[in-house]
């Protein structure tokens, strides 16, 4: 599968979430392409690691001929984020970190990443992206943004299995990111959705804290997908952090 991209200039790469596909940052394809050149690839994983996502990420600007980016995450794409930071940290130019976290699983995440993966196995994914769908958007979609639910859901529509399976494998065995916050020698944007009950508004503050040129938007009334439950208000975000990148 190839990455989505649109507009020219200063290239933008941003990684998608899970259970969810680089389709998720079309408002930003179009948004913010008039005056940046936004990348949006799958987010692959060629073994069950972050780095090794990294890696295809570092590939692919490789065979996009880029040297450095801004690059960005929301969720798992922060993680991956993240990994690609310690792995080929002068690439990077800029960072956004967008309803994630630096920490690792808890114990009690693996073992429900694991009985996920069960679930998978024996029905697919339908039950596990049903879950993913309940838990991630914000209290206001979820009541006044029918149209935003269906477009989550279509696009939690088109995972496989196997990717479902490997990228949960993944986010199980991430490090902890923390300690490497603070040697995050570039700027960094911190966004996440008010209502984000899973990465939530506290955790941002403190990642945001932590690095040494962090600032921190919240987009009010958005959960865990920020970007496309309040697209304006997480664009203007973003314009306004890659403007002061340029
Ligand atoms: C995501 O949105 O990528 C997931 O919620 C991340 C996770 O399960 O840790």
């Amino acid at each position: 599968m190839s990455h989505l991209e649109a507009g020219s200039g200063e290239p933008v790469v941003l990684l998608h979430a899970f259970p969810m596909a680089a389709e998720m940052w079309r408002p930003q394809l179009e948004g913010l392409a008039p005056h940046w050149r936004v990348i949006a690839p799958p987010v692959t994983y060629p073994e069950p690691s972050v780095d090794a996502a990294a890696d295809e990420v570092a590939a692919l600007l490789d065979r996009l001929g880029l040297d450095r980016v801004v690059l960005g995450g929301l969720s798992m794409g922060g993680y991956v984020t993240l990994a690609f930071l310690r792995r080929h940290r002068s690439r990077v130019k800029a960072v956004v970190l967008a309803d994630t976290r630096a920490e690792p699983d808890s114990d009690e995440v693996r073992r429900r990443r694991t009985s996920q993966q069960e679930q998978v196995a024996r029905e697919g994914t339908g039950p596990v992206v049903a879950a993913m769908l309940e838990a991630l958007p914000g209290q206001h979609t979820r009541a006044h943004r029918p149209e935003v639910l269906e477009e989550i859901a279509r696009i939690m529509g088109t995972v496989t299995p196997g990717w479902v399976t490997v990228a949960l494998e993944a986010m199980k065995h991430r490090p902890d990111s923390t300690p490497d916050l603070a040697t995050i020698d570039v700027p960094v944007l911190v966004a996440v959705g008010e209502e984000d009950t899973v990465s939530p508004p506290p955790v941002a503050a403190a990642m945001a804290q932590a690095v040494p040129d962090g600032t921190l938007a919240v987009i009010p009334r958005a959960g865990h997908l920020a970007n496309l439950e309040d697209p304006a208000a997480f664009n203007a975000a973003l314009g306004d952090f890659l403007a002061r990148t340029r």
